[in-house]
């Protein structure tokens, strides 16, 4: 570790002891995590689990949960950050899915093809049609598309040109409007920054709106 970096850490250490005035004031321990997120806490989780206690977690925030974090806003609880159960179904075993179960935790299931597309004057220009083709033609199509060309050990390529071989052009603005919808705002990038092998189907995506906060789900981790 540069010397920098032992200042900067050094810097946070002294900072989070002095706010949490009940803490112990060594400095030293065997591991430090950084950041009390998901990430964070499971790590601090799986060294106690291995009997491994020598730690600190250094939090810049006065919570846990990092990015999970809501705040309360003329009496509604608003998401700040995460705000999705991603890929959902009834056999998942994940954590999170088992979760939401016993928290009864609300929300609204997302249905993709739901969708109303408006011009600039608010008119309704809704095309089934492209929405259907995408739906079938291409999203249904992706990942088998990929096992193919893994399959003969093909390299990657960027989504963009994958799109083209199964037969997705986006060249009028309703075609570039629902793949924006469909893909740059799900990986943040346009389809030609983004590997072809990144891409994947959509699953069933809950959305959490309940009052209690997506927070709920880090109890699990919190309950140490
Ligand atoms: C941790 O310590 C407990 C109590 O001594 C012991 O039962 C357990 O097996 C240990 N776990 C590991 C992963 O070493
Ligand atoms: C999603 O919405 C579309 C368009 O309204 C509808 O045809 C489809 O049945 C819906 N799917 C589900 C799973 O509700």
């Amino acid at each position: 570790m540069s010397q920098a970096n032992s200042a900067f850490l050094a810097a946070i250490c002294l900072l989070i002891l002095s706010v949490a005035s009940s803490a112990e004031t060594r400095k030293e321990a065997k591991v430090l995590i950084l950041g009390a997120g998901l990430s964070g806490i499971t790590a601090a989780k799986t060294l106690l689990e291995n009997n491994i206690t020598d730690f600190y977690v250094l939090e810049g925030q006065d919570y846990i949960g990092g990015r999970i974090h809501a705040v309360q806003f003329e009496g509604f609880t608003i998401e700040t950050g995460a705000n999705w159960v991603h890929l959902l179904n009834d056999e998942d075993t994940a954590p999170l899915v088992k979760r939401k179960k016993e928290t009864e935790m609300s929300g609204v299931w997302c249905n993709y093809s739901d969708v109303i597309i408006r011009d600039e004057n608010g008119q309704d220009i809704t095309d089934w049609e492209i929405i259907h083709t995408f739906d079938n033609k291409i999203e249904e199509k992706i990942e088998e598309f990929q096992w193919t060309r893994k399959r003969r050990n093909m390299p990657d390529i960027p989504a963009r040109v994958g799109l083209q071989l199964i037969g997705w052009k986006s060249n009028r603005p309703i075609e570039k409007v629902l793949e924006y919808f469909r893909l740059d705002f799900e990986h943040a990038k346009p389809p030609d920054l983004v590997s072809f092998y990144q891409l994947f189907s959509k699953g069933k995506d809950f959305f959490v709106s309940d009052p209690r906060g997506y927070g709920l789900f880090t109890k699990i981790c919190t309950s140490l």
